[in-house]
């Protein structure tokens, strides 16, 4: 009888210690403001993005940085080293002596953060993916530079740069895919990036907030665009 009274004693006071320690952080839980988290997420999600966030350290030296004009990219000597729009480009510079393996460090030396290379008298463009080092699985040494043999390979055009706004002075839309080309500002800005689409504004750091991919418009053949005048 004690022995039951002992065990019924014992849960008893187990369950008063849960309900009073239950109800001290129920009104805890009230003292605090919380936000209230959705997972409904209606924008794609990007995790390679988050590389033009880290890149925006440098946002404001790409703003206030000369440029240097003797040794600017365009979009043509960009495409040249490219099989088509999208294409790993080519490594056009010869490699370090005896280099066997994927790349790597070797390679993020010079094209983590890009800068003047003395030895090729070229600023390095900025890798969009350090993650991704294995470098000379998709990247390979460019030695010719001319076709072997003639083919009907059929080079897609790229898409064109200018005119990607619905009305003058609006944000252009993204032209091209954004897979592999999350981290905007590794071709969009800094010495390396082509001249035309080099952007005046590399310290907005949020790029989709305002531009938005060419996929994810709804249908505008309904809209024409309007060119506006001073005397409308
Ligand atoms: C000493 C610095 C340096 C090192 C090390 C280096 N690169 Fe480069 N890389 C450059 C420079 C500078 C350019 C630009 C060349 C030009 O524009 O003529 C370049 C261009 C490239 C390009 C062409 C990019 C484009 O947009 O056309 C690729 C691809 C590339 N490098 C890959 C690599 C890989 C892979 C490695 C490692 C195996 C590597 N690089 C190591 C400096 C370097
Ligand atoms: C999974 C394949 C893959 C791997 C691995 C990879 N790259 Fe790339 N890289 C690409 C593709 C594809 C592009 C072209 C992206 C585009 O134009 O949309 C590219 C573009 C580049 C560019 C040119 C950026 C520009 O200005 O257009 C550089 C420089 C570069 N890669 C360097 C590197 C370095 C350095 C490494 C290793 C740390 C590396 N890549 C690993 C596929 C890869
Ligand atoms: C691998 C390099 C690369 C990356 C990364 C990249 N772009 Fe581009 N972007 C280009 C090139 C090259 C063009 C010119 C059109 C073409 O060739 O597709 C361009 C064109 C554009 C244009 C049109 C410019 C005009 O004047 O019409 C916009 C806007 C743009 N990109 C925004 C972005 C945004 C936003 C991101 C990040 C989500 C991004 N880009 C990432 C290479 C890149
Ligand atoms: C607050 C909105 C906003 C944000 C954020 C923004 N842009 Fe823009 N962007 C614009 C507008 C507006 C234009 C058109 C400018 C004009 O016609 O004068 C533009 C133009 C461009 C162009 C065409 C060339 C130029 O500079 O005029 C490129 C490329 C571009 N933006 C890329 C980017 C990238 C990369 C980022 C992220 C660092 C970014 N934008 C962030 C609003 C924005």
């Amino acid at each position: 009888m004690k022995k039951r009274l002992g065990i019924i004693l014992l849960f008893t006071s187990l369950f008063a210690g849960f309900i009073i320690n239950w109800g001290y952080s129920y009104k805890k839980g009230l003292e605090e403001a919380y936000i209230p988290i959705s997972d409904d997420f209606s924008a794609p999600i990007i995790p390679l993005e988050k590389g033009v966030f880290e890149r925006s350290e440098y946002a404001l030296a790409y703003l206030n940085m000369p440029i240097d004009k003797a040794h600017q990219r365009t979009l043509a000597t960009y495409y040249n080293n490219r099989a088509y729009p999208g294409a790993p480009p080519s490594i056009p510079h010869p490699l370090v002596k005896g280099e066997r393996g994927m790349g790597g460090k070797t390679c993020l030396q010079c094209h983590q953060n890009g800068g003047f290379a003395e030895q090729f008298q070229a600023y390095a463009p900025v890798t969009p993916h350090p993650e991704m080092i294995n470098c000379r699985q998709c990247h390979v040494a460019q030695k010719e530079s001319t076709v072997f043999k003639e083919t009907t390979f059929f080079k897609t055009l790229a898409a064109s740069v200018g005119n990607n706004n619905a009305l003058p002075g609006s944000p252009p839309i993204i032209p091209h895919q954004i897979q592999m080309r999350e981290n905007c500002l590794s071709c969009h800005a800094g010495p390396a990036a082509p001249k035309e689409i080099r952007v005046t504004h590399p310290d907005r750091i949020n790029c989709r907030q305002c531009h938005v991919p060419e996929q994810e418009m709804i249908s505008t053949a309904v809209f024409t665009r309007k060119i506006f005048t001073n005397d409308q």
